[in-house]
Formats: C-alpha cells, structure tokens, sequence
C-alpha cells in the first residue's frame, strides 16, 4: 500500500495532512526518514508518525438493512448512496460486497477487507443469496422446476445456474441464486412472463439479515458471520 493511503487508514488524517507529514519528514519507515508519500509499505513494515507507532485499523465488517432510494455504489448519483447510513469514520473508504437496486430492501454487506468481498462477488465462489420476491402474477406450477434447472435471459450466453424457488403464495417467493448477474432476479421472473414488484434480500451466504435492525439501520458482524464466508 501506499504510505499516504497507509497513514489516513491508521489516523484520523487527510491524505493532504498525511502528505505534510511527510513532506516535514516526521514519518520513519523501519528507522529511516521517508518522504514520498508513494512509498510502498508491507504488512511487516515499522512505521512512525511523529515519533508514534502506527498500527493498521483492523478491517471492518457490518451489515446494513437497506432501505429503497439510496444506491449501493461509493458515491452519489440520482440516489445518495447506502454509506452515508454508515456513520462510522472513513465510511467512503468501505465498499459494499454485492450490490442491490435502488428500489430493493434488506441485507447488504459492507466491508474494507477485499479479499472478503471477493469470496461473496466471484462468479466461482458461488456463493447464495437469498431474496423475498413480489410478483405481479400468480407464479406458475413449472415455475419451481424451470428455476431449478435454468432460464435464458435475454443478452446471456448460458443459461442460469441452478436456483432454488420456494413459493409462499400465490404472488410471493423466495428465491435462492448463487451467480449475481445485473438485475438477476428480476431478469429471471422476466424470462417466465412476470414482474417482479417488490424485492427484498435476506440472506448472503450463512449471513442473515438481523431481524433486530431497523430498516436504515446496520451493525458490526460477528467474529462467526465474517468467518463463515
Ligand atoms: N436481483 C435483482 O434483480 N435486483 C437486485 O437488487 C438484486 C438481485
């Protein structure tokens, strides 16, 4: 990492402050003064600011139970995004490990620790999502067999992997996928002639959306939540 990246994850300082810092020379990598704030540093590496030991912030894990109107990206667009409900320090500095739409609700997984959100987002880690649908039409009686073995959407290659659809009634799902193509689950409900109207997610993986959160609301996982991706 960069050793101006490295002294902002550390301290509360900017990277403009981290560069003056460094610029007056009060920053020592393993003994030795540094000043160019591209500096490579590795876990291993010792690293003073003014004579004070720094220490990495460990990474950060939290859940969020997202409303609809705010978007899952790192800035705003139409929508503001889902970080700014985040109010911890550095909130931007986080990235969000699977995105929803912006009309979409619940379980969204937040997190500084890419290698973590790897293990949810990569197509080969498989890694199931399930979601609470709203249909605008009765589901058909196939429907459960034709999810199981895989629908063509529309500008796709392959059909979709296996998806486990249990029907609560006569308009309402849940659906289980384990790939996260844009718009998957409304795409799928597309490809058998419905709509989907309402969406929600409960569950990434073994991590279930805590039923104690107020919508808007997050919190930090627990030490079993992060290790069970
Ligand atoms: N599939 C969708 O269509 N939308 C989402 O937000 C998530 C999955």
């Amino acid at each position: 990492m960069r050793l101006d990246k490295y002294i902002c994850r550390c301290t509360e300082l900017s990277r403009t402050e981290a560069k003056k810092y460094l610029k007056r020379g009060a920053v020592l990598v393993n003994g030795e003064t540094i000043k160019d704030p591209g500096f490579q540093v590795y876990e291993e590496s010792v690293i003073t600011l003014a004579g004070n030991l720094l220490t990495f912030a460990s990474a950060r894990y939290i859940m969020l139970y997202k409303p609809q109107d705010c978007i899952c990206s790192n800035v705003d667009e139409l929508y503001p995004s889902v970080l700014h409900l985040v109010d911890v320090d550095r909130a931007f500095d986080l990235h969000i490990a699977g995105r929803l739409d912006v009309d979409t609700t619940g379980l969204v997984l937040i997190t500084d620790d890419g290698q973590w959100s790897h293990k949810i987002t990569a197509p080969k880690k498989e890694c199931n999502k399930r979601y609470r649908v709203q249909l605008s039409k009765p589901i058909p009686a196939d429907a459960v067999e034709r999810f199981a073995h895989g629908l063509q959407l529309q500008n796709e290659a392959k059909l979709t992997k296996p998806a486990r659809l249990e029907v609560l009634a006569e308009k309402e799902a849940l659906l289980t996928i384990s790939e996260g193509k844009y718009h998957q689950v409304k795409r799928m409900f597309a490809a058998i002639g419905n709509r989907v109207i309402g969406l929600h997610r409960e569950q990434i993986g073994a991590i279930a959306l805590d039923g104690e959160l107020a919508i808007g609301q997050w919190r930090y996982l627990t030490e079993d939540e992060v290790s069970s991706v």
